[in-house]
């Protein structure tokens, strides 16, 4: 369901182009064959199974599935509010499976949750509400500091003409977008948000979204929000799929990624650095082939690489042009010629409307000597240590 209001297919995520691109950056959370079970004897009910999962900082995945099939428990997992039963939990650090009371308190702090019961208190202003998440975690904090910084948030949440008010005073988006700014307000490392625009409007939704997303890109805070909203996906790095309590799927689906993780594919490319790797995922172009139509002709010279985003192509070879290969999404096509200088070996017809990436001659020799740079690095420090 998630999937189908995206407007290009997405592309199931490699936790191993992941680790790659990472640099040596840790997941902020990971979860190895996690099960959990509720109640006890006959009772015991298995409702999450060898869940593996890897959240890196910076990252926003949005989780999906139908109702009951886990998706709170994990979150609640997650943070802290329930203990990991079997398998590990890798939040922030910490090995949850093994941390103390201790542990889990001082974790806690870092992490900001917007769960749907507001749990507001009524008796308190919106900027009172707000500035309890910060009097909790700083308690010896300036108190006109922390009045402030709870201004900003709800301001950021489109609020400051309410400040003053009190739950009792406000629509049910509004109390939302209270809680919101109340989990955020103290700069956590981690949100986790249960349905966090159920209650909004399309435009508080997209304040509420756009905040997110400036908080995980700027400050590489990380965000795992569980949510029905079809309007919010576009916002997410990557959509899991929760059902009957396993990942059903889990899918990239931010394009400069899926690019990236394609071009780690290709022999060519897979010494690139992470840097080198984006900067050529920009300088793609991309082109819409109609059915049947000619991309290469055999024997003409070569000046672009190709990449398969959608559809598919056949290969083909010879006077009689026969068909020595069909390719499909994320294949990629063009190189030899580039890399030879000889004219192309083969032509390469689309077999359906086919979306393809290319990189010019000019960018594909940049992106050559960039891996012969890093070979010729791994070289010299080699030798150096000899
Ligand atoms: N405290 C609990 N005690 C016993 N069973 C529970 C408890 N909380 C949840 N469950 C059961 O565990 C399963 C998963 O529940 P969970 O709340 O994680 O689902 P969910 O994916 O968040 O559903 P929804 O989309 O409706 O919020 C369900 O079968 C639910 O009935
Ligand atoms: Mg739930």
């Amino acid at each position: 369901m998630a999937d189908q209001s995206l407007s290009t297919p997405a592309v199931r995520y490699d936790p191993a182009w992941r680790r790659r691109i990472a640099d040596g950056q840790k997941p902020a959370i990971a979860a190895i064959d996690l099960q959990h079970f509720y109640g006890q004897g006959e009772l015991k009910k298995q409702v999450l199974f060898d869940n593996n999962l890897e959240i890196y900082p910076g990252e926003i995945i949005i989780m999906t599935g139908p109702s009951g099939s886990g998706k709170t428990t994990l979150l609640t997992l997650i943070g802290t509010l329930r203990r990991a039963q079997q398998g590990e939990l890798h939040v922030l650090d910490r090995p949850l499976h093994a941390a103390t009371n201790a542990d889990l308190l001082s974790l806690r702090r870092e992490i900001g949750f917007i769960f749907q019961a507001h749990n507001l208190f009524d008796s308190l202003t919106a900027t009172q509400n707000v500035r309890m998440a910060l009097e909790l975690a700083d308690p010896n904090g300036k108190k006109s500091e922390q009045t402030a910084l709870a201004r900003e948030l709800l301001q950021a949440v489109g609020l400051e003409h309410r400040v003053n008010h009190k739950p009792k005073q406000l629509s049910g988006g509004q109390k939302q977008r209270v809680a919101i700014a109340r989990g955020l307000v103290h700069r956590p490392r981690l949100v986790l948000a249960d349905e966090p625009t159920a209650a909004l409007d399309e435009q508080s939704g997209r304040t509420v979204v756009e905040l997110l997303r400036r908080m995980a890109k700027e400050e590489q805070v990380t965000i795992l929000i569980v949510t029905h909203d079809n309007r919010i996906l576009d916002v997410a790095d990557r959509i899991v799929n929760l059902v009957d309590g396993r990942i059903r799927s889990d899918v990239l689906v931010q394009e400069a990624a899926i690019v990236s993780q394609m071009l780690l594919k290709c022999d060519v490319f897979k010494h690139m650095t992470p840097r080198g790797l984006a900067e050529m995922a920009d300088n793609l172009k991309s082109e819409v082939f109609a059915a049947h139509q000619r991309v290469i002709r055999e024997g003409e010279s070569g000046d672009k690489f190709y990449l398969i985003r959608t559809g598919s192509v056949a290969v083909k070879r010879g006077p009689q042009e026969s068909q020595i290969a069909t390719l499909k999404s994320g294949d990629f096509f063009g190189e030899m010629a580039l890399l030879t200088g000889e004219p192309r070996n083969a032509s390469v017809d689309t077999l359906e409307e086919t979306t393809l990436y290319s990189l010019s001659q000019e960018q594909f020799q940049k992106a050559i000597a960039e891996q012969a740079s890093f070979e010729t690095e791994i070289r010299t420090s080699l030798f150096d240590r000899q």
